[in-house]
């Protein structure tokens, strides 16, 4: 008896978080500013605490119950993977965590101390979305193989996952990094996560020498970095400051120096000297731009297109082990990713090659802070559309695709 009650009350509770699923997917994100997000949590008071609850009891069930409903159109093979399936559960967990807040409005102290403490515990469960993912898709690709329409609705579903993740932790950690007891930043210059003088040098001398203690554990070599900033919109002689999330940038830039370093090194590898990597830092009125020139032998036309397809890779797979220590490249996620975190705020990561000479590596970054406003997925009919559309045929002529009808017999031609 008691037994049919609590199969009875699991029921009644799953029902109510799927009719809260459809009801929060059914709204957009509220994409917020760089400048929004670093004014927000200035005085770090009371007051901003409850409007912080406010907003986030909202926009965090909003922001999960739109991937959700994708995770769910996703091709049903991959939805069957254990890894997959393992993600799927820790969202339905955090987002059931989320409603215990729905109604708990005005808040008082306790509920505001347990939401950072649930928030806490979330970013926690969450911390391996992106490997366990990851490890789904390879699953899969192993187990069946991936066919191209498969390929394509895996990577517009990753940039919109991985990308809805980054925005989720953004929210999350200024939350707790501001108004948590235990969690306070030991840069008092910081707001949160963001730092509203963040100095671009800088984080790109920590990246490279992150980046140069890796290689160098690999090749027993590593190029060295030369450095020309140009300030266009202060004094020349200023230093380049943005208002931007630090761990964010040195993400990106440490990818491109692996990346750049690993290409250098190997195409230099028999010569005395590994030419030097130049990092060139320009602020102008709308963009800060940060170029990586290397002279790894750069990467052929034919290729360019795979750069950014998450698990395209040219290194061996690394072994897996706790022990060793981290790998210099093999996995394929290092340029997808760190495109993401530059859009995520508009911006962008462009590569061009020289192929035989190297390549340049170039992030794109608003030096406005109120014109970096989030990009964020939304789950509409569109979105749900591209799930289910298959890539259309190629109509220009190629010399690749075998499989096209062809009239001609000149079969002799063909070979
Ligand atoms: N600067 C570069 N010069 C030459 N090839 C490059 C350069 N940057 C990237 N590539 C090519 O692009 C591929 C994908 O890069 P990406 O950083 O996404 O993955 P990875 O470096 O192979 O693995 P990881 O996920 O560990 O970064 C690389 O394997 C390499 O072949
Ligand atoms: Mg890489």
């Amino acid at each position: 008896m008691r037994f049919s009650l609590h199969i009875f009350r699991s029921m009644k509770n799953s029902v109510y978080i799927m009719q809260m699923l459809d009801k929060y997917a059914s709204f957009n994100p509220s994409p917020l500013s760089l400048k929004k997000l670093a004014e927000f949590g200035r005085s770090g008071s009371n007051e901003q605490n409850k409007e912080s609850f406010r907003f986030l009891q909202k926009e965090l069930p909003v922001r999960l119950a739109n991937i959700m409903k994708e995770i769910s159109l996703l091709p049903e093979n991959l939805l069957r993977m254990t890894s997959v399936k393992l993600v799927m559960s820790w969202y339905q967990q955090s987002f059931q965590e989320l409603m215990e807040y729905e109604s708990k409005n005005p808040p008082d102290q306790k509920v505001l101390d347990n939401f950072t403490l649930t928030l806490v515990h979330i970013r926690n469960r969450h911390g391996n979305v992106v490997e366990t993912m990851a490890e789904g898709v390879m699953e899969l690709r192993n187990r069946y193989g991936i066919d191209s329409n498969t390929e394509n609705r895996i990577q517009y579903f990753l940039d919109r996952f991985y990308m809805s993740r980054i925005s989720i932790r953004m929210l999350i950690n200024q939350h707790t990094l501001l108004f948590g007891k235990k969690e306070k930043h030991n840069n008092p210059r910081h707001i949160g996560c963001i730092d509203p003088s963040c100095n671009v040098s800088s984080v790109v001398q920590d990246a490279y020498d992150s980046a140069r203690f890796l290689c160098e554990q690999y090749y027993l070599a590593a190029p060295e970095l030369t450095i020309i900033s140009k300030n266009l919109l202060e004094n020349e002689s200023d230093p380049i400051q943005i208002v931007y999330v630090p761990s964010h940038l040195y993400h990106m830039l440490f990818e491109l120096f692996k990346n750049a370093m690993r290409a250098a090194t190997e195409h230099h590898i028999e010569e005395d000297q590994i030419p030097p990597l130049n990092v060139m830092i320009v602020k102008g009125q709308e963009d800060l731009s940060i170029k990586i020139s290397d002279q790894g032998g750069g990467i052929p036309r034919s290729k360019q297109d795979l750069l950014f397809q998450y698990l395209y890779s040219t290194a061996p797979q690394p072994a897996r082990s706790e022990s060793a220590s981290a790998p210099l490249a093999g996995y394929g996620y290092g340029l997808p990713l760190s495109r993401l975190y530059a859009r995520y705020f508009q911006g962008d990561i462009v590569l061009s090659s020289f192929e035989g000479y190297g390549t340049d590596a170039i992030i794109y970054l608003k030096v406005m802070s109120s014109e970096a406003n989030e990009v964020l997925p939304v789950y509409n009919k569109t979105a749900s559309r591209v799930y289910n559309r298959d890539i259309p045929v190629n109509d220009w002529s190629s010399p690749w695709i075998t499989n096209q009808r062809s009239f001609s017999t000149f079969s002799a031609f063909r070979s």
